[in-house]
């Protein structure tokens, strides 16, 4: 079979971000602008600010990545673009922008959810292997996935209150930690010891998680301690919090290892840069004799290779979009 090169965009919250993809698995030329420094001014993203970005940048990181590539646009099979869930302003840059490359170019065109591209960003250099768990740790996401085959998602459990990376970008701010907080976080906690109880969330005979509690001992601790006049340490309370959020997260894949006939696992989202999810995780699983796939770093955070990823078994079956489409800040993945 001829192929099949698919132009991928991204823009659904502070990274504006295109790749070329070869058969859903190679990445062929890839680029990624982030606006990480203008936000962590402002402690978080701001969506205006995160849309204008994006418009400012999009045509430069198409050229970027056409100038990377080993082939010409004319050459590529089809345009696919993040439509949901997300910033509504930012996904719509991209949105907009790949219609329009669609129509210039006359190429199909491929709508794909930002959560299933974080759980294909797996599939990048390597195979999905089914029936498999798909754990999605993002700062939008928290969700424990089963699949038995391609585009066939079934959602065991869910974040109840917050998601588990939103959780790690509160308490960086409240220790005083730039944003994005996860690396901040990760990198403090591997100077600490688990030394502050923290509390666990009692959610125990579901697939749900819950980190709001979590979140809101970590700051009322923070707080409780300064109007005392103690001095807290950082590293310990980075420590334990992580400590607690990553063995809830690794206790509710266990579960469903044990009551589901799985494969493998994956993880894919953000959070699942952490170098402790990543060593916890595959400790536990090497009990079950189950693989762990994880992405590489940089297709961990938002990247269009993702994208261009996901898109391909949706070519495969020619599951086109027309231009009426349109982004959308949330959608099931259902
Ligand atoms: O997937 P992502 O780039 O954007 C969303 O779709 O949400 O995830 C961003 C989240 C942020 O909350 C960030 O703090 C977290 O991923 N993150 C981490 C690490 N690297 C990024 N959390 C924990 N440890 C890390 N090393
Ligand atoms: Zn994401």
């Amino acid at each position: 079979m001829k192929d099949v090169f698919i132009l991928a965009i991204e823009t659904s919250c502070d990274e504006t971000s295109m790749a070329i993809v070869k058969n859903g698995t190679t990445v062929d030329s890839f680029t990624v602008l982030t606006q990480m420094d203008t936000h962590a001014k402002y402690g978080g993203v701001v969506p205006e600010i995160a849309s204008r970005m994006h418009t400012e940048n999009i045509t430069l990181v198409l050229e970027e990545t056409l100038k990377k590539s080993s082939i010409t646009i004319e050459k590529v099979d089809a345009i696919a673009v993040t439509y949901a869930p997300g910033l509504l302003g930012s996904l719509l840059v991209g949105v907009e922008f790949a219609k329009t490359l669609a129509l210039l170019y006359k190429k199909p065109l491929i709508a794909i959810n930002h959560t299933i591209g974080h759980i294909y960003a797996n599939n990048i250099d390597n195979k999905l292997e089914f029936p498999l768990l798909a754990m999605v740790v993002s700062g939008g996401h928290t969700d424990l996935i089963e699949m038995k085959r391609d585009y066939h998602f079934k959602i065991l459990g869910s974040t109840m209150d917050d998601a588990i990376g939103e959780c790690y970008d509160k308490v960086a701010r409240v220790l005083g930690l730039p944003y994005p907080g996860g690396p901040n976080v990760e990198r403090l906690a591997a100077q600490g010891k688990y030394t502050y109880k923290m509390p666990r969330p009692v959610l125990d005979n579901t697939y749900n998680f819950s980190f709001s509690g979590l979140k809101s001992a970590v700051i009322n601790l923070v707080h409780n301690e300064l109007q005392r006049g103690n001095e807290i340490r950082k590293e310990d309370l980075a420590c334990s919090f992580q400590t607690t959020a990553i063995e809830e997260v690794v206790r509710k894949v266990e579960l469903a290892i044990k009551n589901t006939h799985i494969k493998s696992l994956i993880l894919a989202g953000g959070v699942s840069a952490s170098h402790y999810l990543r060593e916890e995780m595959k400790k536990m699983a090497s009990k079950y004799k189950v693989s762990v796939n994880i992405p590489e770093k940089k297709y961990c955070t938002d990247n269009a290779a993702m994208i261009g990823a996901a898109a391909y078994p949706l070519f495969l079956e020619k599951r086109f979009v027309d231009f009426q489409l349109n982004a959308s800040s949330q959608a099931n993945i259902e």
